[in-house]
């Protein structure tokens, strides 16, 4: 069941396993692609996974998460995505670039803009990222952004995209009856907060016709208040299936099921809360917002990390990380026609094999798992079931990223501390300096 092929609308996946969205700040800070993003994708191309969807891509410099990731925010930037699908092309792997604008949900802000655009006043509320409500004519604006740059991933030649809509990204802030404080057509009832996610799919279906892959992450359960508990709980599982309806009617090829109405969220990527690693990385995000002190103590204090981390990880008290969001994907499939992959901690052949068969999915994705063995579908390939060290869903990799390459740093998954070091610092291999004639 895992190595059949996948129809994503036009598009052939050649087995059920797509590398999810994940990838470090490989890129330089004015949006270019550096030879390092290659390499990096080109570890998974090889590997054997069904597709790659990209890390997010900027559309806009004002949208992005944190810098270092290149942006397709420009025609400038079609050849070096042009290079990218071509050199993962080499080894029969289709690669689908991820859209994103991050909005209010952000990490590090560019110098240039404050304040992230939002459909609301109200800042994020994890680390305070101070945001803007847009007006009708950015709201226009942004759209028509998504637009050109499906048109850019397609004549760079890349396989499709997928629109950033889940984890608290821009289409979140809009969607979400826990965010979304509008009292125009953008607002109140769902159909209203729905709007914009629509329109960017139409919009992305007419700029790039029919014969193009369009997916789209969301979010089925937002659940804010796992994160913080003094927050609405978000959408209803009712009003995130009805999106599912109107995303397949307005020209999605497949849906992408993810959780949390933030990013990050207990239950994406779900795992552990690294305290004493998050004491070493969390620096900059902590002075970037402006919920400092509060987080200095959260983050940074024993006893109170430590009491974060057990009130994270309480959504997995009564569940497995592997499969977490099998449910939602489940009840996904009962109400669309289009294929449905889920996200959630995957990196068990059998588990992925019975998810298929039940009919809760029509295939996966997998991050961090494939960041801690980029092997795992040629080991699924020889008839083992688990790779020999297995992720832990210890999440450093995730609370690292932002000052050092993303790796795996579980230090327990490597023979020595020199090993995994080494290993993490391989994407660097073979990246050559400019030479004086360039
Ligand atoms: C370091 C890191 C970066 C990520 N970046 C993105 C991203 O750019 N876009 C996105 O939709 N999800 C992103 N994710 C979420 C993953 O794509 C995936 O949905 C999540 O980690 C759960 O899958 P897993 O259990 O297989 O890791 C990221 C996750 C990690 C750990
Ligand atoms: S650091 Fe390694 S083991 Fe831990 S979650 Fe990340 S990839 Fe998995």
């Amino acid at each position: 069941m895992i190595f059949e092929p996948l129809e994503l609308g036009v598009l052939t996946v050649r087995n059920r396993i797509l590398r999810s969205s994940v990838g470090g700040r490989f890129d330089n800070y004015d949006g270019s692609g550096t030879p390092v993003r290659i390499n990096w994708d080109l570890r998974f191309a090889r590997s054997g996974v069904g597709a790659i969807i990209s890390s997010n891509a900027p559309i806009h410099p004002r949208g992005a998460i944190v810098p270092g990731y290149a942006h397709i925010d420009s025609d400038d930037t079609i050849p070096f995505w042009r290079e990218l699908g071509a050199r993962v092309h080499e080894h029969g792997c289709p690669y689908i670039l991820q859209l994103v604008h991050a909005g209010r949900e952000r990490i590090l802000p560019f110098l240039q803009w404050e304040k992230g655009l939002s459909s609301t006043n109200e800042a994020e509320p994890l680390n305070g990222f101070p945001a803007q409500a847009m007006t009708l004519a950015e709201i226009q604006e942004v759209v028509e952004m998504f637009a050109a740059a499906a048109r850019r991933a397609q004549e760079a030649s890349l396989d499709g995209v997928e629109v950033a809509g889940a984890n608290g990204m821009l289409p979140t802030q809009f969607l979400s009856s826990g965010i979304n404080d509008r009292r125009d057509a953008y607002g109140g009832p769902l159909e209203n907060r729905a709007r914009f996610g629509l329109e960017i799919v139409r919009a992305i279906r007419k700029a790039v016709g029919p014969d193009y892959c369009v997916g789209y992450k969301i979010s089925i359960q937002e659940r804010l208040d796992e994160l913080l508990p003094w927050l609405p709980k978000g959408n209803t599982l009712e009003e995130s299936l009805q999106m599912c309806r109107w995303l397949e009617e307005a020209g999605a090829d497949y849906l992408h099921v993810s959780a949390g109405g933030g990013f990050p969220h207990p239950r994406n990527p779900a795992g552990e809360f690294p305290a004493a690693q998050i004491v070493k990385t969390y620096d900059t995000m902590l002075s970037s917002g402006k919920h400092t002190f509060r987080n200095y103590l959260t983050f940074r204090t024993p006893p109170f990390n430590r009491a974060f981390g057990w009130w994270w990880t309480r959504p997995l008290r009564d569940r497995e990380v592997e499969g977490i969001n099998l449910g939602e994907s489940r009840a996904v499939k009962q109400v669309v026609s289009i294929p449905v992959v889920v996200t959630g901690g995957f990196q068990t052949a059998s588990v992925i094999a019975r998810a298929i068969e039940r009919g809760d999915c029509d295939g996966v994705t997998i991050a961090r798992p494939l960041v801690a063995n980029p092997d795992l579908v040629r080991h699924f390939e020889q008839g083992l079931d688990r790779a020999p060290r297995p992720c832990t869903y210890c999440n450093k990799c995730l609370f690292s990223f932002v000052e050092h390459p993303l790796a795996c740093y579980e230090e327990a998954r490597f023979d020595s501390r020199e090993e995994m070091l080494r290993e993490a610092l391989s994407v660097y291999e073979g990246v050559e300096a400019p030479s004086e004639a360039a």
